[in-house]
């Protein structure tokens, strides 16, 4: 995956620190510095970015402050732009030592690989930083970083919601001073979100949450930014995909075996399917949109697409089977495919939930996710089975032995099977003789 490359560069580090100490001294805290912010999960996890465009001199840099939960993480990331590939990001991590200050090393990503550090742009951490053991605090000046040739991208600072996004690095120790030092792969989706730029835009200075300009916020922390991190439009494709594949074509399943109607069945059924479009429609979109395997390739995507194809299949496959039953009055052959395919459907979106899920940094939730899925098919498949007991017990009382038994004539083939006549099978032997002589449909 990722390779490891070089040590850093000890020249921008200097040069870093040079500017960073020179910078500070001359720093004006005093008017009020125009900023918009962001806040996403308010509450003590919460992550904050607020972003200051200055005019003037340094009217080719940008100003951030960022907060983010840093207990046992490695490290956190701010990025401007929607999707990872050739968008300018700054990776937060502990310094060589762990001295209190963070290390902020801007970067870009060539595709979905470790993003490595760009001198495009420099970064000067400010003073007012530090890093806790619960939190980064960071405040940095970021010099040329409305444009960057690698990657080819910019930021229209007149724009009153550009994307920005911020992602966490998984758990574990990182300390260093290198701007190049290797990461690991975040966990989860990173968190997309506009910031005002146009009222952020005026003096010069460290931007403040909430202070002045455009605050947006996520405050109940479930829209944009769930436990997971998941984004609104993956929630979306997630929650539908599991209604479809959990409770609607299960229960699609159990009516037409409960009730024996068809039409009930395929309404149920059609309704799923419509749930699976918009499904894989949100699936597709949050793939292309948050660059997360745009060319469809992961095995998820993959398996999906397939599930996806062999529902429409099934689905087909039903309803023009069925059609040609009513037609015809003997069953299509057609209903054989349909047989395999729906059960087939149901069997790799389950698989595929579990991908899905794994992929998504969820393993925890697939342990739940599958307890629920056999629950539902226990109480689905016990129904049935109670209900394919009593058609025998029925049968068996209507069936035409048992007819001729009660009847004491020879079996005459009905044209029609003789309809349920509500007499019990266990009653027949504890009834008396003459019993067996009367008309079962007169009792
Ligand atoms: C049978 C069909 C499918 C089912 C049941 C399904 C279900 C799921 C579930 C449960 C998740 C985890 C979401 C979360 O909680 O974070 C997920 C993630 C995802 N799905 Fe699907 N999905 C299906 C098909 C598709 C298709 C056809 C695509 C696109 C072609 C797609 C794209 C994605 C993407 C991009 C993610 C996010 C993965 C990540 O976090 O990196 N899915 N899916
Ligand atoms: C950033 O720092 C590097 C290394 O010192 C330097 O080569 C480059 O010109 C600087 N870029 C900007 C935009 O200041
Ligand atoms: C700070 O601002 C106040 C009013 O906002 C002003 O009276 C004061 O002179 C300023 N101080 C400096 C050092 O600029
Ligand atoms: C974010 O968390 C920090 C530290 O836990 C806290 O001081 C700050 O008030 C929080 N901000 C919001 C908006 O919840």
């Amino acid at each position: 995956m990722f390779t490891f490359r070089g040590f850093g560069s000890k020249a921008a580090i200097l040069s870093t620190l040079l500017i960073s100490s020179l910078y500070t001294s001359t720093y004006a805290q005093n008017t009020t510095i125009p900023s918009s912010s962001y806040i996403a999960n308010a509450g003590s996890n919460n992550v904050s970015v607020a972003v200051n465009v200055p005019e003037g001199a340094d009217k080719k840099d940008l100003y951030f402050h960022f907060e983010a939960p840093a207990k046992g993480r490695s490290w956190v990331g701010l990025g401007i732009g929607d999707q990872m590939t050739g968008s300018l990001m700054f990776i937060v991590y502990r310094s060589e030592g762990n001295t209190g200050e963070p290390t902020v090393s801007p970067r870009i990503a060539s595709g979905h690989v470790m993003p490595r550090q760009t001198t495009d742009s420099n970064v000067t951490v400010l003073s007012s930083s530090k890093v806790t053991d619960d939190r980064f605090y960071v405040d940095f000046h970021c010099m040329s970083c409305r444009e960057w040739n690698n990657g080819g991208g910019k930021v229209d600072v007149t724009s009153s919601d550009a994307s920005f996004y911020f992602a966490l690095g998984p758990d574990g120790t990182l300390e260093s001073d290198d701007l190049n030092v290797q990461i690991n792969q975040h966990p989860d989706i990173p968190t997309l979100f506009g910031l005002d730029l146009k009222s952020a835009t005026g003096t010069n200075g460290v931007p403040t949450i909430g202070s002045t300009g455009d605050q947006d916020s996520d405050s109940d922390g479930t829209d944009d930014y769930g436990p997971g991190f998941t984004s609104r439009g993956l929630a979306a494709h997630a929650f539908v995909m599991g209604l479809a594949f959990t409770i609607i074509y299960p229960l699609g399943y159990l009516l037409l075996r409960l009730f024996e109607r068809v039409w009930l069945h395929w309404a149920v059924q059609s309704f799923g399917v419509f749930l699976t479009i918009l499904g894989v429609g949100s699936g597709i979109a949050v793939s292309i949109k948050n660059d997360i395997s745009p060319k469809l390739t992961h095995p998820h995507q993959i398996i999906g697409l397939l599930t996806f194809f062999i529902i429409l299949a099934a689905w087909t496959l039903g309803l023009i089977g069925h059609m040609m039953y009513k037609k015809k009055g003997v069953p299509s052959p057609l209903m054989k495919g349909h047989r395999i395919a729906g059960p087939l459907s149901i069997l790799l979106g389950f698989v595929n939930t579990c991908i899905g899920l794994a992929w998504a940094g969820k393993r925890i939730a697939i342990a739940g996710y599958t307890v629920f899925d056999l629950l539902v098919w226990i109480v689905v498949l016990s129904l049935v089975f109670w209900k394919k007991k009593r058609n025998m017990r029925k049968q068996a009382t209507n069936s035409a032995a048992a007819q001729n038994f009660r009847e004491g004539q020879t079996y005459d083939p009905p044209m029609n099977p003789p309809a349920y006549q509500g007499v019990a099978m266990q009653n027949l032997d504890s009834r008396p003789a003459e019993y067996y002589n009367v008309q079962p449909n007169k009792p």
